[in-house]
């Protein structure tokens, strides 16, 4: 019996006791001896229901779905396998299955190298590192208003500013005072976020490229959360022509291509170059030019299972879903009320009323986020269980 066999037979057999209603006295504690298995059973039983919000056809909150049963079998076969790729040449089917992968993520997003991270805050981080080497005597990057937290923080460790750049009416980076930044100050990188975790707005691509490239600076697309959109050609354009001519891109799998977490991937136009000369001499590579460390094949077998399993087109396909019902959701919306809405071209809807929907909050179905200086309403398509009409439905008693 192989260990997923055993695993799958372990959750069988704990499903089969009963279930009591009083998790919270019961639930299982850390100690030196097993729990009863009433209890572990409970505990299992609660985190199969919690993790079940992300099937609700209602559920448009935030940016997580249910995953899919051949991300699942990845996500098993990476655990069973459980290599270490900082020693690649003793997996070399593993290794193999990751080059092509990137390979295939490359040519997507016309970058050159890159590899697997565990999240856009790391891709961001480590972007800005190499943008740091490249650049030791610049210390400010400009970014719009809208650009993520994870920009700062990394501004933060590294010690580096951020200097915040105006937003336009559609929450995109202003060209122009992008421009007037760059003529008082020379920095170190722009960045251009394509799909903010907001409003779901694009800044102008190759306008940023075409500014960095002006004045010599880096440039990084924060592709976190649009990035999906790349593989649509209906899409395509809002990427513009130039993104070969970027730095370095990060894109979060693990967001609108639901895979599981931890799942993004951090590209480059060239090499990284070596970020330290500290030699760990038990291993043949030296893991010295980027920022993770011991990693297996958790970020990319579940993504790579899914696209040889039931290919490129089954990931468009989920996402045409989610955009159609974004649509959708729009037009009723539209029909039904006067409440200004505001549609990005990643998915992500946001509108104002004076209603308060806090109760719609507190169930996952909308949250709240800050578009064009204003607190408005939000609701993320993602995955095949989102129904524009179900969310219609929650929203109705407010009309
Ligand atoms: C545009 C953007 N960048 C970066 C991130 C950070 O990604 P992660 O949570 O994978 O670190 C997010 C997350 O929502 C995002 O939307």
């Amino acid at each position: 019996m192989t260990n997923i066999e055993a695993a799958i037979n372990k959750l069988h057999l704990l499903s089969q006791y009963e279930i009591t209603d009083s998790l919270e006295e019961n639930a299982p504690i850390i100690t030196e001896r097993a729990n009863d298995k009433h209890a572990i059973a409970n505990q299992i039983q609660a985190l199969f229901t919690e993790g079940k919000i992300h099937q609700n056809c209602d559920w448009a909150a935030h940016m997580t779905t249910t995953i899919s049963t051949d991300s699942l079998v990845g996500q098993l076969l990476s655990s069973h396998h459980n290599g270490n790729l900082l020693s690649p040449e003793l997996y070399p089917t593993l290794n193999r299955i990751k080059q092509q992968t990137l390979d295939w993520l490359c040519q997507l997003f016309e970058q050159s190298h890159g590899h697997f991270t565990s999240g856009a805050s790391y891709g961001n981080l480590e972007a800005l590192w190499q943008a740091k080497q490249q650049y030791p005597n610049r210390d400010t990057i400009f970014a719009a208003k809208t650009a993520h937290y994870s920009i700062d923080k990394a501004s933060q460790i590294l010690g580096l500013k951020v200097q915040y750049i105006a937003t336009d009416s559609d929450d995109k980076i202003d060209l122009a005072q992008l421009r007037r930044a760059c003529e008082l100050n020379s920095p170190l990188a722009i960045i251009a976020t394509a799909g903010t975790s907001a409003s779901g707005a694009f800044d102008p691509i190759d306008e940023c490229i075409q500014i960095a490239q002006d004045v010599d600076a880096w440039c990084h697309i924060d592709a976190a959360w649009g990035g999906y959109l790349k593989l649509l050609p209906e899409h395509r354009a809002l990427f513009g022509h130039q993104l070969a001519h970027a730095n370095s891109l990060c894109f979060d799998p693990h967001k609108a291509w639901a895979q599981p977490k931890p799942a993004s991937i951090l590209l480059y136009q060239q090499p990284a170059s070596p970020m330290m000369s500290i030699e760990a001499d038990y291993l043949h590579h030296q893991p010295d030019s980027k920022l993770p460390g011991s990693q297996g094949g958790q970020a990319f077998l579940p993504l790579w299972f899914t696209l040889i399993s039931s290919g490129v087109e089954s990931l468009r396909c989920n996402s045409r879903h989610a955009l159609g019902q974004a649509q959708l959701f729009t037009e009723f919306l539209a029909e039904q009320t006067q409440w200004p809405i505001f549609r990005s071209p990643s998915g992500i809807v946001c509108f104002e009323t004076e209603e308060k929907l806090t109760s719609l909050i507190q169930q996952g179905v909308i949250s709240t986020a800050q578009r064009n200086n204003r607190t408005v309403y939000r609701t993320v398509f993602i995955g095949n269980h989102i129904k524009a009409k179900a969310l219609i439905e929650k929203l109705q008693p407010y009309f």
